[in-house]
Parts: C-alpha cells; structure tokens; sequence
C-alpha cells in the first residue's frame, strides 16, 4: 500500500478486512493445528501492527461516547437482515476475487457449521448475523473503529490485550482516574454498564438486542472481547451473569474463527432455509 511519508499514518493500514481474522488464527490456531508463534508482536505484519497502533491511540472514552450519540439512535437506515446481508457483500477489499469468499459466504459458513453441529435455531441465527455490524465500514468508519480486539475503556487497560504497548500513545492513559483497576466503574457492576470499545460488535448488539435470546446476545456483544474470553482478564468488572455469557461467547468462538478454511457454501440453494430462520426471529425490516 503506497504510504505517503508526510502523512503521519493511512487511516485503513489492513489491505482487506479479514487480515485481522487472519491474525486472529495465527494467535489462536485450530486445537491439533501447530502452535503458530506466541511472540506475535515480532512476526504479525506491519500492517495489522499499525491497525493496532491506530486503534488502541484512538479508542478513547471520548470517541466511544461519540459514537454512540452517532449510531444508537438507529437512523442510518431501515431494512431487514438479508438486505443488511447483501449489503455488507458490497463491501469489497482489494482481495484476490478468485481466491476470497464473500462476506455472506463467511457468514454462511459458521452458521453452517453451528447448524451441521445440531445447535439451537437462535445459535445458527447468531453465526449467521454475528458480523453485520461491520456495515459501520460502509457509513465511512476506519477499521480500527470496526473490527479488531475489543477492550473496555475507562479503566485501566489489562496487559491480556493484543499489543498492549500501543495504549501508552492513547490520551486516556494520562488521566488517573482511567487508570485504576475498575476506572470510572463499579467492581463487579457488570459489562452492560462500562464503555467497550467501539466497533462492530457493540454496534450489531444495539441492533439486534429485542430479538435474540441473551446467550446470543453475549456472543455478538463480546466475540472480538479476547483479552476476556480467550485469556480470562477483566473478570472483576463482570457479574454472574456476564460469567454465564462467557461461556456461550466461548461456545461460540471455534465457529467464528474456525469455520473458514472448508469450502464456499451455496448461497442461493441456502437461501430459503436462512430466510425462513431469520423470519422466525426479525421482523421484516429494522433500525440500523
Ligand atoms: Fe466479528
């Protein structure tokens, strides 16, 4: 990607979307698969460094407070999930066509492989919506306020969090009351009362939250939460009820990051089926 040296830094540094999925799998391979390198922040590309970099310096309280007030009054548009489906598909990297699936095929994929396990109808449902926050691409959003690790703001930042130095270069750093161990919040609040940082999962949450089961819930609102759900940090902040929703985030997980290597389903023969199950659940059209 060409860079221009007086420009301090290229708002999008990732060449597609999914290389940070990618980085995601190098970090957490498949049970069975090699371990890939533990010391990731030598070997992950320069690319997905400088998307962290821009993401922990600009997550702060300030921008997350913002882009609620932006995006939860739900006015950018109306319309139901398929149509929100096909428009995430227009959403096109600079990818290799041949070689790359589309967002709906990734989609399809882990609800297929939730649905060839015998999981409930609202968790196939989940695999199937799980990403379509990251239409926030399509309003204009940077990837760093889209996808990526999520991480509470607002409190201190736990060293569990991918690339943790890059937090130094964020202003909240340098306010104390950010920076102890619960922050602005209570121990043991729980999660549905602290500022996450912004993206697609916090995003799709607020979309969908009148429609799915609460287990369904967690694993939107909390999937990209990987400091919590792969490496147990934050756990002072959550109730008992958020312990639970870990759980399913953690059920949920391998379909996410491990359902992608088998073959591109058959979205049109696939339809019907999805169609009636997303009817089950949604009304015709929603607030997005
Ligand atoms: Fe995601």
């Amino acid at each position: 990607m060409a860079q221009n040296p007086l420009e301090e830094s290229e708002p999008n540094p990732l060449g597609e979307l999914d290389e940070w999925e990618e980085f995601l799998l190098e970090r957490y391979p498949a049970p069975g698969e090699k371990a890939s390198f533990r010391d990731y922040g030598t070997t992950a590309r320069p690319s997905v460094r400088e998307f962290y970099r821009l993401n922990h310096r600009f997550q702060t309280v300030d921008f997350v407070k913002e882009k609620k007030r932006q995006y939860l009054a739900k006015s950018q548009r109306v319309m139901g999930i398929w149509e929100a489906m096909e428009f995430l598909n227009t959403l096109v990297d600079d990818s290799d066509p041949d070689t790359e699936l589309t967002q709906i095929e990734h989609l399809m994929q882990a609800a297929q492989a939730i649905r060839a396990d015998g999981q409930p109808r609202w968790f196939i449902l989940t695999g199937l919506i799980h990403d379509l926050g990251k239409i926030l691409c399509l309003f204009g959003e940077p990837q760093w306020a889209v996808v990526g690790d999520t991480f509470p703001v607002g409190c201190r930042y736990s060293d569990q969090v991918v690339f943790p130095e890059f937090f130094r270069e964020n202003t909240d750093s340098a306010i104390a009351g950010y920076q102890t161990d619960c922050g602005i919040y209570e121990p043991g609040g729980g999660l549905d009362h602290i500022h996450m940082s912004w993206g697609h999962d916090e995003y799709l949450y607020h979309v969908v939250k009148d429609h799915l089961p609460e287990e369904g819930l967690a694993m939107i609102r909390y999937h990209s939460f990987y400091a919590a759900h792969r490496e147990g940090a934050y756990n002072h902040l959550m109730n008992d009820a958020d312990r639970r929703g870990m759980e399913w985030v953690r059920a949920f997980n391998p379909y996410d990051l491990y359902s992608k290597a088998h073959e591109a389903p058959d979205v049109e023969a696939l339809r019907p089926y999805y169609e009636d199950l997303i009817a089950e659940f949604f009304p015709a059209e929603i607030n997005w």
